[in-house]
């Protein structure tokens, strides 16, 4: 059974960019060998996820990245089995200032969502497009 869980989260406040890229190259690594799609952003101090794969995986993981010190405030978004194929690949990306307030690049975000049921798809898009723009 396919399983996607997604979050928001709050960055320890001293971390660095380049503690921050490493967090995000190091989840991109991971999840590439593992069979793990989604996407992670960071924004402004914040963290936004969403994770597909294996269920006891997923929820495993999950389990993991809230224990994570680096980050807190997680606030799950929704945790859901999903019956479509799984996201195109998974993806981080940094969100610098300059980059924001771009609508091609929430519209390069939003085909992560295809595969949610419609009233998850709305709901997370629209909190996604707070997060970026
Ligand atoms: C915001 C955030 C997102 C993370 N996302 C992932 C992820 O998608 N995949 C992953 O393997 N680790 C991710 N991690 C790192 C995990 O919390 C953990 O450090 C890593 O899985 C190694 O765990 P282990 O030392 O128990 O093997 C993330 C950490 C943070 C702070």
């Amino acid at each position: 059974m396919r399983y996607a869980i997604s979050y928001v989260s709050t960055a320890k406040k001293n971390l660095s960019e380049t503690e921050i890229r490493q967090i995000l190259n190091d989840s991109e690594n991971n999840n590439n060998k593992q069979n793990i799609t989604g996407l992670l952003l960071y924004s402004e101090g914040n963290f936004f996820q969403i994770i597909e794969g294996d269920q006891k995986q997923i929820v495993q993981l999950y389990e993991t990245i809230e224990d994570d010190s680096r980050h807190f405030n997680v606030i799950k978004l929704f945790g859901k089995e999903i019956n479509k194929e799984s996201f195109d690949g998974y993806k981080s990306d940094f969100i610098s200032e300059d980059a924001r307030y771009s609508s091609a690049r929430l519209q390069n975000y939003e085909h992560y969502l295809e595969v949610l049921d419609k009233p998850t798809k709305n709901a997370v898009a629209n909190i996604l497009k707070a997060f970026i723009v």
